[in-house]
């Protein structure tokens, strides 16, 4: 190779390497990491960046900060996994993904150029915002809400509007429609992280028929099952300028094995093309396929996530604690001093509860985990909001704040 050449060479891995050090793509873990992090007790080892996972926890630790789902994959996709892992030498020669596709779009009645499929949804999420906003063309979220698509619009330079909920928690979409006339990206999580709060499909409808011109509504319907929510797959096959992002993470525990879709109309995926799409792993695209084909799997699992989380609303209510009721799998409590102070004094009796929202110091979110885990975590949250805050240093500038619409 001559010299020219490998000079040329050279700075293109450089500047492929800035490049891929300018845009990380932040997953519900990673927040998770940091906040554990950022609420360790000073003294303690420095953190690891955040957006390298290498999170380990003590033994027994109750896990309740990142929305997982504790039953893990269905039995069907556990065998599915098993039965195909000795394959995995081999790229997807099989077809698993086309496979995982073509049923998706029948259930739905979607066509199947529709669908992309990708390694949980993270990507999607972060490769639409980049394709649809930009200096010129903003990002407009709820507040609080979840950060990923956030994160991603400041790698693009937009514009970012953070539009507060309205009174029951919902979007507002007249004030995010208004929030910027240039916006490229709208984005509503239904039901939204944190609150685990809904809203409804007239609301997004407004939103789409509303929205300015060149722009699309994001619709994340990462936890939709746990809800009653409908769906609005249906604007999609509308041929509107939506995108649906969906994930097996969550009622289909499969958070560590990968899988997510982003369902838009072709021109519109046509975009996220350009960020390039990762070869799937065929033992994720199988798990998610006989997931998807198990007609119990939803209604059950929205039932046991759904009975422990009224259970805990219930001991939340009895206790005078103050909560969002949510259609999720998680929910915030007000704690009526720092959330910070909260989370670490849970992590010292090995309870990991979810992060704040710097909207909301005083909120944190919790995950609903199995009723071992609840358990655990009403004994230790009791025995935190008996003691006295505890460090002032701690206390945030904004304090006190937390629920608006509460009492
Ligand atoms: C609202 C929302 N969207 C997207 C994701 C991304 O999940 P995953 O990449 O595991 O599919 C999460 C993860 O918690 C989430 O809460």
């Amino acid at each position: 190779m001559n010299a020219s050449r490998l000079t040329s060479r050279r700075s293109f891995m450089r500047m492929a390497g800035v490049a891929a050090a300018a845009m990380p793509i932040f997953t519900e873990a990673h927040f998770a990491q940091a906040a554990m992090q950022s609420a360790a007790p000073a003294g303690t080892k420095p953190a690891a960046p955040a957006r390298r996972m290498r999170m380990t926890y003590p033994e027994g630790a109750v896990l309740i900060n990142a929305n997982e789902n504790p039953l893990g994959p269905c039995k069907a996709a556990c065998e599915a996994i098993g039965a195909i892992a000795h394959k995995g030498g081999r790229y997807d020669i099989d077809g698993e993904t086309a496979k995982l596709t073509t049923t998706f779009a029948r259930q739905n009645g979607l066509k199947e150029e529709y669908i992309a499929v990708y390694a949980g949804s993270s990507e999607p999420l972060h490769f639409t915002t980049l394709a649809f906003t930009s200096p010129t063309r903003g990002f407009v979220t709820g507040d609080p809400s979840y950060e990923a698509g956030m994160r991603a619009a400041m790698i693009s330079g937009a514009k970012i509007s953070k539009v507060p909920l309205t009174s029951t928690y919902a979007h507002d979409v007249k004030a995010m429609v208004a929030a910027d006339p240039n916006a490229g990206l709208i984005y509503i999580c239904n039901p939204n992280n944190p609150t685990g709060t809904l809203t409804s499909k007239e609301d997004i409808a407004w939103a789409v028929e509303n929205k300015p011109k060149g722009a699309i509504v994001l619709v994340d319907e990462a936890y939709i099952h746990l809800s009653d929510s409908p769906s609005v797959l249906d604007m999609v096959a509308a041929d509107k300028d939506v995108v649906v992002l969906r994930t097996f993470s969550k009622v289909y525990g499969m958070a560590g094995i990968r899988c997510g879709f982003a369902v838009g109309r072709p021109d519109l995926l046509k975009k996220l093309e350009a960020y390039g799409q990762n070869a799937m792993p065929i033992t994720g695209s199988a798990a998610a396929n006989v997931s998807l084909l198990d007609p119990e799997l939803v209604p059950t699992r929205k039932k046991i996530i759904g009975d422990i989380r009224n259970d805990t609303f219930e001991w939340l209510a009895k206790n005078n604690y103050k909560f969002i009721p949510s259609q999720s799998n998680c929910f915030m409590i007000d704690t009526g001093r720092n959330g910070r102070s909260v989370i670490t004094a849970m992590q010292a009796k090995n309870v990991f509860i979810g992060r704040t929202w710097p909207v909301w110091p005083n909120v944190v979110r919790v995950t609903v985990g199995s009723p071992d885990d609840m358990a655990k975590f009403k004994v230790a949250f009791k025995e935190v909001m008996d003691t006295a805050p505890v460090s002032a240093s701690l206390h945030s500038p904004y304090e006190p704040v937390g629920f608006p619409h509460l009492s």
